[in-house]
């Protein structure tokens, strides 16, 4: 049964154009149908993604409402939604698992076909449920965060411990889990083994603190920004490499730092097309293995060494191979059980209606999270 028929007009934050600052406005946010769910926002975040999305990648849909991570309270249902209900506690997620299809039975990856990445600002069924006075509106993937109630397939949502902090849960969505879930998904990490993180933010904090907890040992971590050493120490980072501090390339310090032979694994947590060939040349010879999880703006610089890959395994990664129905839980409750604290991330807090100031906050050095409040 649908429990809530009526449009709701309430505020999102919308993108008309790239490079315009984004405007609140009064939004029409249709029911939900068939297997769909209506949430109230509670609170979301910033991930560096959504700056690519506001850039106008991977496509250039608008007007559009950013915003793939935060979490809400669902507040209607639709006629065919199973496992939900109102007042549950849920994860917007830009990921589904229907559990049943090539992929998702492989045991290998997260990337269901049935419910995949949606580059096409719509539901599944090829509609939007947001609108301005009969102008449609573009969902970012398969939710769009920054707005008081969003409308998103129920495949795409994950049932939240309601203990859980809700900032931790919005960071969950993306970032931190990305991070965390390559340690454990993307890549073998046995005790004692070393591994170098580039890029500190909150994807690479995570892989840190999934390396950690996988028994790695050496845990390098490498940023521009000597603010990031703290941080990623109080997640497990053995070592810091600020590459400004020094002459040499990232990969030559990562190997001074490990006896001329390299990491077994990489984290290329940037999207800094140059940091690709580092993060191969500083994994071991034969037995090393690289991640490359970070997306940019940026387009110069190639992959110089594929046919010289001399052993090391290349993988690029999507929310750290993670299943969002199958393994989110699992992570949300070592964040109850505070077995991961992820206080650490937040540095910045503003309401929806100061949202501008969130890409602001993003430029600053001591920024790690900046959680959007509703
Ligand atoms: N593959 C995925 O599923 C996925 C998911 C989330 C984010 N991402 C991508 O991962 C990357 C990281 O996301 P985030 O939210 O942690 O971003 P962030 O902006 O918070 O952090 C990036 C970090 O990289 C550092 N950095 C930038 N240039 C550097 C350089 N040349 N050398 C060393 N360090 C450098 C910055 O100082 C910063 O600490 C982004 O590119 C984002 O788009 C990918
Ligand atoms: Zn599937
Ligand atoms: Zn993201």
């Amino acid at each position: 049964m649908t429990t809530g028929p009526q449009v709701i007009t309430c505020k999102a934050a919308v993108l008309r154009k790239v490079g315009e600052p984004l405007q609140v406005e009064e939004i029409q946010v249709d029911p939900p149908k068939s297997s769909e769910i209506r949430l109230k926002m509670l609170c979301a975040s910033m991930c560096h993604t959504d700056i690519l999305c506001c850039n106008g990648l991977p496509v250039p849909l608008f007007p559009r409402i950013p915003g793939h991570e935060g979490v809400g309270v669902i507040e209607s249902v639709g006629e065919n939604v199973k496992d939900l209900k109102e007042g549950d506690i849920v994860m917007p997620l830009y990921l589904g698992e229907c559990g049943e299809c090539l992929n998702c039975s492989s045991g290998r990856t997260n990337l269901c076909h049935k419910y995949p990445l949606a580059f096409t600002g719509l539901m599944p069924d090829g509609t939007s449920r947001m609108s301005v006075g009969g102008e449609i509106i573009y969902h970012h993937f398969s939710c769009s965060t920054w707005c008081e109630y969003l409308v998103i397939d129920s495949n795409y949502a994950v049932k939240v411990d309601p203990r859980v902090s809700l900032p931790h849960a919005s960071f969950l969505c993306c970032g931190f889990t990305t991070g965390y879930g390559s340690a454990f998904k993307e890549t073998t990490l046995d005790k004692g083994s070393s591994v170098a993180v580039i890029g500190l933010g909150a994807v690479g904090l995570g892989a840190v603190k999934g390396a950690q907890m996988q028994g790695a040992t050496k845990i390098i971590g490498i940023d521009i920004n000597d603010l990031k050493e703290e941080k990623a120490k109080a997640f497990g980072m053995t070592d810091f490499i600020n590459p400004k501090s020094s002459d040499k390339s990232v990969s030559e310090l990562i190997k001074e730092a490990t006896g001329g032979l390299g990491v077994d694994v990489v984290f290329e947590c940037t999207g800094v097309p140059a940091l690709l060939n580092e993060a191969i040349e500083g994994s071991k010879v034969g037995l090393g293995t690289v991640v490359f999880i970070g997306a940019g703006l940026q387009t110069s610089g190639e992959i110089k060494y594929i046919p010289l890959l001399c052993g090391r395994a290349v993988k690029g990664s999507i929310f750290g191979g993670v299943r969002t129905r199958s393994d989110l839980p699992k992570i949300i409750e070592k964040c109850v059980n505070k077995e991961i604290d992820l206080d650490q991330l937040i540095s910045h807090e503003v309401s929806l209606d100061e949202i501008n100031k969130a890409f602001e906050y993003m430029k600053q050095p001591s920024s790690v999270k900046v959680v959007i409040k509703f």
